[in-house]
Formats: C-alpha cells, structure tokens, sequence
C-alpha cells in the first residue's frame, strides 16, 4: 500500500524531525505586513528574513508544510495537474548542513520512506554561468550519481543545455542526470543572476522529477521530451536550492554561511506515490471529487475540468476564509470571490443549482481538521461565509436574467457607465460582446446567456466567441497590469519607507485599543512606501474625535524617541505579555516579537511590563521610534472606513 497525501506530510515532517529539524508551523495565506504580494506563493516567503541573516527563533534546521495560493494559476485549472492551492513541504538549513544532506535526505525520503522507484527519478543540476562566475554543478551531481549508485543505478549524465538550442537532444537510454542552465537551474526571489539586484542572495539549485510511463510526450511541446518539458511525462517534485551567492556590483561572493531551501509539492509527492498523473485521485481531492459524484449522479470521467475546478476552488476558499480573508471586491477578497463563483458556475454544468458549497466545504473541512486545528476551530463560522456568499452570486446570477430578459425585450441599445468600454448592442442578436459584458459585470455564465438565448429564440452571432475572447484577453491584460504593482516578481520591499511605517502601524493597533477599547485586535494589514493600511475588529465608525485623539498618541509616541526591540522569546511567555498577534495564526514554540518603549529598554533588558506595545512580529522595523518624524513629519489617518462586518479600515500616512 502506497502512503497517502497526509501520511506523505506527516511521514516528511518525521523524518527531518528526526534528522534535527524543529518542525514550525504554516504561515497565514496572507502575508502581513508584506506589500509585495497578495497570497503566500511559496514556503520560502516567510523565510526570507531568516535566509538574508536574521536569526531564526528556532534555530538553523526548520521544517513544516506551507499552504500556498497562486491565484495566477486560476485558469490553468481544470487540466490533470494545475491547482490555486497546493502545500509545499520545506526543509531549511540557516547556515548548517548543505548539498550532501540535503540531497541524500530527500532522496532516501522519496525512496525509503514514501517508497517510489529510484527507476522513476530523475534530476536535473546547474551547468554554470560564465557571466555569473558560477560553475557547473558537479558536486551535486557527483552526490546524485552515488545515490543512484547505491540502488544500483548507473545514472549518466548530460549537459541538456537551454532552451534556446531547444533541447534538441531529448533523453537517451541510462541518463538521469541533466545539466541545465540559468533558466532552468538557478534559484532567486528575482529569477536568473543577471535580473538580481545587489545584496540579492540566490544559487544553483537541483530539482528531481518524477517520470510517468504511461503520458506519452506530446510534441506540442518541443521535438524531443526531457525532464522540465511540459507535456507531463516528468512532474517536478521537489527543489533544493543551494543559496551560496550574494550578487555584489563586482559579481557573485560566496556567502559565508550558504543556506538550503527546499521546496517539495506534497500533492505532486502524493501523485507520484500512486503513479497516477491526475493530481486529483490523491486523497487530498478525490473525496471532493467522490462527493460531487454522489451529489450529481455523474462520473468524473465525462466531466473531469468541470470536477477539477470546483474541487481546487472550494478547497482554496475553505483556506483563504479560515485565513480571514472574506469574499469582497478588493484585493484577496476579490480572489475568494472569483473562486467560489467560478465552482458555482461550473458546478450549474453539472446540474447543481443551489447549495453547493454547504455540500462541498465539509468534505474539505473533514480532510484537513485533524492537521490543521485552525480549520475545525473556525468550520462553523468558515461554512457560513462561503453560504452567504453563495446566496449573494445566484441573487446576481438572478439580476443577470433580468437584465437579460430586459435587454432582449426592449431590443434597445445599452451603455456602460462614463470612461467604462462603450458596449453599443442592438439586440436583433446576441453578440460577443452582449455575452462578455453580463459575463463581466453580473457575473453570468457564457453557458447560460447561450442557453437563454435559444429558449428566448434570439440568434446568436456566428462569430461571438471570437469577440467574447478578444475581450476577455483584453480584460485579463488589464488586470495583469493592475497587479503587477503587486507582485514585482515576489521581491519583498524593505525599504526605509515601508519600514517606517510598519513601525507606525504597531503604534497605531496600540494606539486604538487605548482608545477604543481592548476589543479592538488586527484582522489585516497591508503595507506600501505610501500608506499603511490596518483592519481591526471593531463594531461601529470612529468618530472625529477618536480619531484626533489616535493621532496625537501616536504623534507622542513618536515624540518620546522609544527603542523599538527585537526579542526571541518563548510563545508562552509572549501570550502572558499579552502579544498582539495575527488573526488565527499558529506560532512556534519560539517567537520573534517586537516591542516599543519604555525609553530605557535595551536589547539585553527590554523591560516588556513598562512597554507601550508587544507584538509577534518577523520585522523589520526602524530601531526608535523618532526615526518615523524625518524631516519633520508626522503621522495622520487618512481615511476610515468600514471593511466588513465588525471590522473597520483605516488608512494612514507619514507626512
Ligand atoms: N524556493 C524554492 C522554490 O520555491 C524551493 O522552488
């Protein structure tokens, strides 16, 4: 019998346990306090801080499993592979063991523990750079060729090069080893060495795929099939990347202390472990899959994309919403929205019309509340959400029809408001661009306009798909524009300003429970160069006064000049202090808090019980309060707001 997906998670976490790792763990799918991206994307994202030199509360040998969203990958699902959430088990060494225990670990995990067939790996390595000074990797490979050799394996390998010569060799009999380049070998937050900025650490990195026998390659792809070929004979199923470098103006210096990172997707694992290429039969999807079956009296096999998106996108929302992200219009709230009403309108394809989420969300909450305790502390509130939002989209879905049926009977002409696309319709028939503009703003399924269409006996334009597409590549442009300000390629902003006001934010949550009362705790946080941004729970609009009244105590703060310090101290010890921390976070057994004042406290002797404000916090913050009044600023809420039910927005500036 093969291990399942949750004995892969738990069997990994044992075993780097037991190779001297403390086990953290996952971080929120929020990140705080980070502007640069909306959702945790990889499990080296809360790392980075420990990985560019601060010291880890843990110690130098770190495992867990870290839920991930790539919200970019939405319409990629539906395929046997692609998924919005997914976890990916890390290991890290923090400047302590390096390629010869991380390779030979993972690979006696995958072979020994999980069980696959070393017949079925294969590895890909670094073949240098010369512009980057870096060398081919050959002590990887000479590690890999070892433990291949002790399965009495002879691994040849091969210098498979780039993508620019096409890869046109392919694979050839007895090679299993193959040398990359940059592209596809190296390993930073900004990509290849020559777009890393300087002081930006990164390497070579070795990645180890899993070969399917029964996925033929598809030349679509390229003439010749190889490992990091997409047609889905090999699958990528782990990452160890040797972070040695630092880009310097004069090149890459060896760091003095190189890190790994590893990166494996469990469910990826999990598929390899059943040699099954549908991602969806682990026993992390199927029961969904199973359920929607029984719900539907339909089978899997004739509606696999329909099944797929429902599965990965109710159980990225059961996530995202335990997470305290609700569905809204902005921001991640928007992605919450979007995926719940994607399974909503694939799931009328298969004839559920009503109640799919109170349906689906259980069988996710069941399969995840015994690893993730978060997920059954809050299943009651967590169900509600996604029901309510439910009872929203088919009231929307409803107004669509009407509009519908409003347009077709005054077979007039429609306009969007001023500054939107000017959508002119004659409705003598339907066209594209009628079925993107319901599409697009009342969220009404292309299927069902269709479908009205021909109940109502109204033409459709033989070419409205062409002009629907336009105008969704068009529309999916401009929101690929509109969040590139967001993920400038994952890099975190430390910069001096956003620094400063990380630290303001800290003043500010004390500032308003001192104010408003100790009701008042974050519920999420955003910071840019520009603002600060803060949700905290509280029922009702502040007033004008309060407001003052917030201002000037942070002003005063600021006034007083307090240290801000930096302290690794038991989580229990910072419970009793009263730390404020994230909304539904777990923690170590080990925290990094942050504390603000009095004006006496030193690292050594940070005096918490006269401090104005604790926080569990990874940082960075300016080292004294006084640092946030350069140049004679000070600071001003900007506006408030409310966010959602009993949670209110405030926004904030240093000026
Ligand atoms: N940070 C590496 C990755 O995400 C492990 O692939």
């Amino acid at each position: 019998m093969s291990m399942n997906a949750q004995e892969i998670r738990k069997a990994y976490l044992s075993f780097f346990k037991k190779q001297g790792h403390v086990e953290i763990p996952r971080a929120l799918l929020v990140p705080q306090n980070d502007p640069t991206t909306l959702f945790t994307g990889s499990g080296m994202q809360p790392m980075v801080p420990y990985l560019l030199g601060d010291v880890h509360p843990e110690g130098q040998r770190i495992v867990d499993s870290q839920t991930c969203l790539r919200a970019e990958d939405m319409d990629e699902v539906g395929n046997n592979r692609h998924t919005t959430f997914f976890e990916m088990l890390g290991n890290w060494s923090l400047g302590d063991y390096f390629k010869r225990e991380q390779l030979t670990w993972f690979f006696e995990f995958l072979t020994n523990k999980v069980g696959l067939d070393p017949n079925k790996l294969y590895v890909t390595c670094f073949i240098g750079d010369d512009d980057a000074g870096v060398q081919k990797d050959t002590d990887a490979g000479a590690i890999w060729k070892e433990l291949f050799a002790a399965k009495n394996i002879d691994a040849l390998d091969v210098e498979i090069g780039s993508e620019e010569d096409g890869y046109k060799r392919g694979v050839k009999p007895g090679e299993r080893i193959f040398y990359y380049d940059a592209k596809k070998n190296w390993w930073s937050r900004a990509g290849v060495p020559s777009n890393m900025p300087d002081g930006e650490p990164g390497g070579p990195d070795s990645e180890v795929f899993y070969e399917f026998d029964d996925v033929t390659h598809d030349p679509k792809w390229g003439e010749h099939c190889h490992p990091n070929c997409d047609c889905g004979h090999y699958m990528e199923i782990g990452n160890s990347v040797f972070m040695a470098y630092k880009k310097t103006s004069k090149g890459f210096e060896a760091l003095p202390k190189p890190n790994i990172d590893f990166g494996g997707g469990l469910e990826r694992i999990a598929a390899a472990a059943i040699n099954s290429p549908d991602m969806f039969k682990i026993s992390l999807l199927w029961p969904i899959i199973e359920g929607l079956e029984g719900l539907t009296g339909k089978k899997y096999d004739d509606h696999k994309p329909a099944m797929r998106v429902i599965a990965d996108h109710v159980r990225a929302a059961v996530f995202l919403v335990t997470d305290g992200v609700l569905p809204s219009n902005n921001e991640q709230g928007y992605v919450v929205r979007r995926l719940l009403r994607r399974a909503i309108r694939y799931a009328f394809d298969l004839g559920i019309e009503q109640d799919l989420l109170a349906q689906v969300s259980p069988i996710i909450i069941d399969m995840y509340k015994d690893d993730y305790p978060e997920i059954a502390n809050n299943q009651q509130a967590t169900v509600e959400a996604l029901i309510r939002e439910e009872k929203l989209f088919r009231q929307t879905l409803q107004r669509g029809l009407r509009e519908f049926e409003k347009l077709i009977s005054v077979k007039g002409n429609i306009k969007r408001k001023p500054g939107e696309l000017t959508a002119q319709i004659a409705l003598q028939e339907v066209t594209g661009e009628l079925v993107f503009l319901l599409y697009d703003t009342y969220g009404f399924p292309v299927e069902l306009t269709l479908e009205e269409a021909e109940k109502q006996n109204i033409q459709v334009e033989n070419n409205w798909k062409e002009d629907f597409d336009k105008l969704m590549t068009e529309q999916r442009q401009r929101s690929q524009t509109a969040g590139k300000g967001v993920f400038k390629g994952g890099l975190a902003d430390h910069s001096e300003e956003t620094t400063r006001l990380h630290t303001a934010h800290h003043l500010l949550l004390k500032a308003l429970q001192q104010v408003l009362g100790d009701h008042v705790h974050q519920r999420g946080s955003n910071i840019t160069a520009e603002r600060l941004r803060i949700d905290f729970s509280h029922p009702e609009k502040v007033t004008e006064q309060q407001r003052e009244e917030i201002e000037k105590i942070v002003n005063q703060k600021i006034s007083e000049d307090y240290p801000v310090i930096r302290s690794v101290i038991p989580r229990e010890q910072a419970e009793q202090l009263n730390a404020e921390h994230e909304f539904n976070a777990q923690y170590p057994d080990m925290v990094s808090v942050y504390s603000v004042g009095p004006k006496d406290a030193t690292a050594e002797d940070p005096k918490f019980e006269d401090a104005f404000s604790i926080e569990f916090c990874g940082g960075p913050h300016v080292t004294n309060t006084g640092m946030l009044a350069s140049s004679g600023r000070s600071f001003k809420i900007t506006k408030e707001e409310a966010s959602s039910a009993g949670v209110r927005r405030i926004k904030a500036v240093l000026n």
